[in-house]
């Protein structure tokens, strides 16, 4: 009999992908758990784990030491950098490990206002952030109202929250230093155009700040053909550890003037890294990148990615388990990420043709965010939803207590996309429950869910 999976065309091996990631087994009252929460943070593979671990069993030292250890954590700091630098296509001295995103924006926010062409930032200045973005792009921006900078807002189509081109573009001016915009939103999935975005802010002598978290684990990243300034992601969103990760155009880390300790070499990346950083968890990231890399080479061999940089593959039925130091398949670890995203790309956005579907066909649930198929690649697979006219028991809140007695697990509230609910009015109510597909996710959970929202919110 065909698998739920078999009704979706998909080069990935989800069998295979389920196996790798531990947590997946739960069951929440004798219901098998649905993790829904991605857009929260990912499961990790189970070589992440054995990763993080493995540094704590053997290599757990500080760096720079003469000695056995501590250069083992120098070379693990190298590679996990070589590993991030292949995600964003970028040079390793332009990654910056720190604890999260929003530390590293802080960061960047405090030494962006401190010095930048030679003078302090102050009144005069503009900074342009969006209606759109989680809070960690807007607020470290906002601190610098202090300085007397003018923070200036792009607004949205209310309708499909998307961003208002047109509007922020006519807030770019001569006077603009820094456009700050997310990739993808947490809240309701809109990926925005960022590249063109990108180009409006160099043609007016800004910089740009890509916040690409919520992007992070389901599209490629190519920091080189966005020509970004900064753009910041964090692991624990696309199957790795809790750490963030900060790509910055090596003549900006260089020229801008950090807060640090003296003797911190002023070196690129470790100027902007301070103190000791989470050692374990920069272990699990090289785990975590090569995780996709290997859905990349098993997709490789699979339906539709045989040839993705025009060389032919061997097919092989079992997925990325049976590969080899021989096997065929992409030549780099680079052009093997780039595979492994669009196997996830091609899988998610068919579950969520599904999922969409599905709750358009419950007529008391309401999405916010695009519904248009003809504009389903501007979002990813992250759902904003509420019941219209909803009863006490009906609350974001409410919905969400009663998926996670059956095993769902999803989010409400606004998760810090705070000036978007406000814009949409239901900050006060609630905000959405969110539904967060990830790669490992299935036709079967998906199936089961719309029901379980069916009886909930009313058909
Ligand atoms: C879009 C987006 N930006 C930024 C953040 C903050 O990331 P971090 O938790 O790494 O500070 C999040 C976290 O959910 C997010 O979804």
């Amino acid at each position: 009999m065909p698998t739920a999976e078999t009704t979706l065309s998909t080069p990935l091996d989800i069998p295979w992908v389920r196996a790798q990631f531990p947590a997946l087994a739960q069951t929440v009252n004798g219901h098998p758990a649905a993790f829904l929460d991605g857009p929260g943070g990912t499961q990790v593979p189970q070589r992440v784990i054995d990763a993080i671990s493995g540094y704590l069993r053997r290599n757990n030292a500080n760096t720079g030491g003469a000695y056995a250890t501590s250069r083992d954590t120098d070379a693990m700091l190298a590679e996990a950098r070589a590993a991030m630098a292949d995600f964003l296509n970028c040079g390793a001295d332009e990654i910056v490990f720190g604890p999260n995103m929003t530390t590293l924006t802080y960061a960047m926010s405090r030494s962006f206002g401190r010095e930048i062409g030679g003078r302090d930032l102050g009144p005069g200045d503009e900074i342009l952030v969006t209606r759109l973005d989680h809070d960690a792009n807007v607020s470290p921006w906002l601190a610098l109202e202090e300085k007397g900078v003018t923070i200036r807002w792009a607004e949205i189509h209310e309708e499909n929250c998307t961003l208002d081109l047109a509007d922020l573009a006519s807030k770019i001016n001569d006077r603009t230093k820094l456009v700050a915009v997310g990739y993808a939103s947490n809240a309701v999935g809109t990926i925005n155009p960022v590249k063109a975005i990108i180009r409006l802010a160099h043609a007016a002598g800004a910089l740009a700040y890509i916040d690409a978290v919520h992007y992070g684990p389901h599209g490629l990243i190519d920091v080189a053909a966005l020509d970004c300034d900064f753009l910041v992601c964090s692991t624990y969103k696309f199957f790795g550890p809790h750490m963030g990760v900060l790509f910055g155009k090596r003549e900006h880390l260089q020229r801008l003037r950090p807060y640090k300790v003296r003797p911190l070499t002023d070196a690129i990346p470790n100027r902007w890294e301070w103190g000791t950083l989470n050692h374990e968890c920069i272990a699990g990231i090289t785990a975590c990148v090569d995780y996709i890399a290997d859905l990349g080479r098993g997709a490789y061999d699979r339906n539709g990615l045989a040839s993705l940089d025009g060389q032919p593959r061997r097919l092989s039925p079992h997925g990325p388990s049976t590969l080899g130091p021989d096997t065929p398949g992409p030549s780099t670890r680079r052009a093997a990420i780039v595979a492994g995203f669009e196997a996830i790309h091609r899988y998610e956005h068919a579950l969520m043709d599904r999922l969409i579907a599905g709750l358009a066909k419950i007529p008391a649930i309401k999405i916010y965010g695009i519904t248009d198929p003809a504009r389903f690649e501007e979002r990813c697979p992250t759902l904003a939803l509420r019941v219209i006219n909803q009863t006490a028991d009906q609350t974001p809140l409410a919905l969400a207590a009663k998926l996670g007695e059956q095993g769902f697990f999803t989010w409400d509230g606004n998760y810090y996309a705070l000036n978007l609910t406000e814009r949409l009015d239901v900050e006060k109510s609630g905000g959405f429950l969110r539904i967060g597909l990830v790669h490992y996710n299935t036709v079967e959970e998906v199936d089961r869910l719309l029901a379980a929202l069916r009886d909930i919110a009313g058909r």
